[in-house]
């Protein structure tokens, strides 16, 4: 069990020696695996580790938030799989350094890199792309599919291709319309109880910059909140994807599969066709959101190190290639 082989021993030791600016040359080394919108994924370079994907998130200011969070976390976790998503096993661990934010490490079973969505973008072929992005339109129906049968108790969904894993197969296929699919992104867990989201909104505005917290909230908070909701905005917000992966030309096949799985075997959903020019522009106000808002994190951190002189405890990622 992942559970079990969580050592908090190792993961204070490894937050007191952690260099957030270079992972890799921290006390104990951390290597970068992946890349969100707001987090970074690494494996710790230490006997036992090799097997494990770890997120880190440094926002919390006390244990009730803490407590909160993991609950979230485990209720999305189980919630996805009752409605027929497979996770990789998880677990969840805390530190609570002497001064500043308290710590929620969350852990996942690590997948070979070559059979996550966006590699595969890269080494399949398009038909099998095309049968790739079928598969996880009908994950994602599943999650939909739920909303009707328990209104009570919803789950949003991050359906970006990044956030899938070809279960079994190869990174040149073959794929087929029976192929599993892992759902990685359990870290941002979107559930709704009653119609009330049951995630503070206001704890993933910590690690943006303050004077930047109105902004965020005016602009996209309300929006990124409730997109991942709606099946019509995370197919498109899908589909956009492929701009950010370098693979524009997929943007006809895509359209096409949606269009037809919508038109067939999710027509009940009731979803009107997608076009071209919808993709196009919400990828422009998309990529722009988060351009601005890395920009700004890294002036932030700029400002914390050489103007305020305090330390900057986030990890940033890299200029991300749009
Ligand atoms: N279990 C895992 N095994 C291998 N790689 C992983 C694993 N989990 C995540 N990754 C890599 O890290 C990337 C980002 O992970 P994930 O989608 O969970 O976080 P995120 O996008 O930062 O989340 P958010 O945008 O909500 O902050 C994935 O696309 C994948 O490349
Ligand atoms: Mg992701």
């Amino acid at each position: 069990m992942l559970k079990d082989v969580i050592d908090p021993d190792l993961l204070n030791r490894f937050e007191a020696g952690l260099d957030p600016r270079n992972p890799h040359l921290s006390a104990i080394s951390a290597r970068i695996i992946g890349y969100g919108e707001m987090s970074t994924i690494f494996v710790i370079d230490h006997p036992g580790q090799a097997h494990i994907a770890y997120k880190r998130m440094p926002i919390f200011r006390t244990d009730a938030e803490m407590d909160a969070y993991e609950r979230l976390f485990e209720a999305y976790n189980t919630g996805l799989g009752r409605v027929g998503l497979q996770v990789p096993e998880w677990a969840s661990a805390r530190v609570v350094p002497k001064r500043g934010n308290r710590i929620v490490y969350t852990a996942q079973a690590r997948l070979p890199s070559s059979s996550i969505g966006n590699a595969l973008l890269h080494t399949l072929a398009e038909g099998s792309i095309g049968l790739l992005f079928g598969c996880v339109l009908r994950e994602l129906a599943k999650v939909f599919a739920s909303h009707r049968v328990h209104p009570s108790l919803i789950f949003g969904i991050d359906g970006q291709i990044s956030n899938w894993a070809l279960k079994h197969g190869r990174a040149d296929g073959p794929v087929t319309e029976a192929s599993e699919l892992w759902y990685l992104d359990t870290g941002t867990p979107l559930i709704r109880r009653d119609g009330v989201e049951q995630l503070d909104p206001e704890l993933f505005l910590r690690c943006t910059p303050s004077f930047l917290v109105w902004l965020i909230r005016l602009l996209f908070l309300e929006d990124v909140m409730t997109r991942y909701y709606d099946f019509r905005k995370v197919t498109i917000d899908l589909i956009a994807n492929v701009y950010k992966e370098q693979r524009p030309e997929l943007i006809p096949l895509l359209l096409a599969t949606a269009n037809r799985f919508f038109a067939g075997e999710g027509a009940d959903f009731g979803i009107a066709p997608l076009a071209a020019e919808e993709v196009s522009a919400y990828y422009r106000q998309d990529a722009m959101i988060w351009r601005v808002y890395l920009a700004f994190r890294k002036i932030d951190r700029f400002l914390h190190r050489h103007v305020l002189r305090e330390p900057y405890v986030y990890i940033l990622p890299a200029a991300i290639r749009r």
